[in-house]
């Protein structure tokens, strides 16, 4: 294996970058049909229960036309949101194939899913009384904190004790008074622990505790255990990917354990937002200039946070390929801190890295970056976010979002 993933994986296809800025300009996000779809196979066969499916999580790039892919895959979907649903429906999932998993909602965006035939989860006792007052009868899922949390910053790990999410299972006494006080069907379970994991114990640990308390409902349809599975982000220093073949293992024995005992083969859900999305991004920008100051070598692009946000929300690790004349240049070497174009300081994409030796106008490729990428981009400083680009299994390339226009900005006024 080479150094450079691009190389490594054919991403381009033999486009060169430049080319496909020259044709839909810069920044911008570049997908790769066959890496999404090999992601997707990767999860479902994360188990071969026949009751076994997997949640794409939409937050990690909710891009419709990646969307479609996904769910010709035979993928189902979680959202947070209506606007989730609602592209969701655009794309071709139909009700009884998305999870609500919202958090801390109005009755009316509960409404919006119950209208939809979509399951809602709810995740506090004042949200259960809620949707048990204005929905009676109807069938919720009830998401849990185990006490077992992940993640690969304190900011995405969703369960334990320093979390807004989950019913703790201690309280499991008040959810019982409200269920039957509501005649409420409790047709699923649900925890997600965090994002980014890199080995399975947390994970399998707390999907333990989970189908310890299914025994508490007996009518339920599904089990749902969440996302959170790590991609390797440092590949050039040779990181591990994660192996989800002792996980598979485990996740078989424990529901081939669980369904036998619970007496009914009901249905196991994961929902990976990262794993399917994250690789098959990449994100090109240009530089622009070059400066010297108080010993750093800045790199000034275009790639502000507004395009990428994770660096500077998470002090996250993208690696970065120079291209120069239609290839990857690995020419020299320079420590250098990589800004964008955004009226921060903070506003850094790598920090003392070093790195090819870079010259103005050159492209960089930001690897990693198809999940939180574009999906956290925002229109700060009333920059226009990136178009995205599907480079297709049959080597073609294809605008699938055009860039935001000046009248984008204005549009809402
Ligand atoms: N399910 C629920 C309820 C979630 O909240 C999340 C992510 C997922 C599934 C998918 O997790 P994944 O498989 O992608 O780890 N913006 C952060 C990640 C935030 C994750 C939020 N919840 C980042 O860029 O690292």
């Amino acid at each position: 294996m080479g150094k450079y993933y691009t190389e490594n994986t054919g991403f381009y296809k033999g486009i060169a970058p430049e080319k496909l800025v020259a044709e839909y300009g810069s920044p911008l996000y570049v997908y790769s049909e066959d890496i999404l779809r090999q992601r997707c196979r990767e999860m479902k066969s994360l188990s071969d229960y026949e009751k076994f499916a997997v949640n794409y999580s939409i937050k990690a790039n909710s891009n419709l036309h990646l969307l479609k892919i996904v769910r010709d895959e035979g993928l189902y979907a979680d959202a947070m949101s209506p606007g989730e649903i609602h592209v969701l429906e655009l794309a071709g999932f139909s009700g009884e194939k998305i999870l609500f998993i919202p958090n801390n909602v109005s009755l009316d965006e509960m409404a919006y899913a119950v209208e939809r035939g979509i399951t809602v989860s709810v995740d506090s006792m004042s949200q259960l009384a809620l949707f048990g007052k204005n929905f009676p009868n109807a069938k919720a899922a009830i998401r849990f904190n185990t006490g077992y949390g992940a993640g690969h910053h304190e900011k995405v790990i969703t369960a334990g004790k320093k979390t807004k999410f989950g019913i703790n299972d201690n309280s499991l006494e008040d959810v019982k008074e409200i269920v039957s006080k509501y005649k409420i069907r409790v047709a699923g379970i649900n925890q997600h622990i965090g994002s980014l994991f890199m080995e399975g114990s947390a994970y399998l640990k707390s999907a333990e505790l989970l189908c310890s308390l299914a025994y508490e409902f007996p009518e339920l349809e599904f089990i749902d255990l969440g996302g959170g599975f790590g991609i390797t982000y440092k590949k050039q220093e040779g990181e591990k990917p994660i192996e989800l073949a002792p996980i598979r293992q485990r996740l078989n024995a424990l529901i081939n354990a669980f369904v036998d005992e619970y007496g009914s083969r009901i249905a196991f859900k994961i929902e990976p937002g990262r794993y399917i999305a994250a690789e098959c991004g990449v994100l090109l920008g240009t530089v622009h200039a070059l400066k010297y100051h108080a010993g750093i070598n800045y790199v000034g692009t275009d790639l502000g946070f507004n395009v990428l946000q994770r660096p500077v929300m998470y002090d996250a690790y993208h690696e970065i390929e120079v291209y120069r004349g239609g290839e990857i240049t690995d020419v020299g070497e320079r420590k250098v801190t990589i800004v964008g174009n955004i009226c921060e300081s903070g506003d850094k994409l790598v920090k003392d890295r070093v790195l090819p030796e870079i010259e103005e106008g050159d492209m960089l490729g930001v690897m990693d970056a198809g999940a939180y990428g574009y999906s956290m981009a925002s229109n700060y400083n009333n920059r226009l976010r990136p178009a995205e680009v599907l480079i297709a299994s049959d080597g073609s390339h294809r605008l699938i979002r055009r860039r935001d226009t000046m009248e984008d900005l204005v549009r809402g006024f």
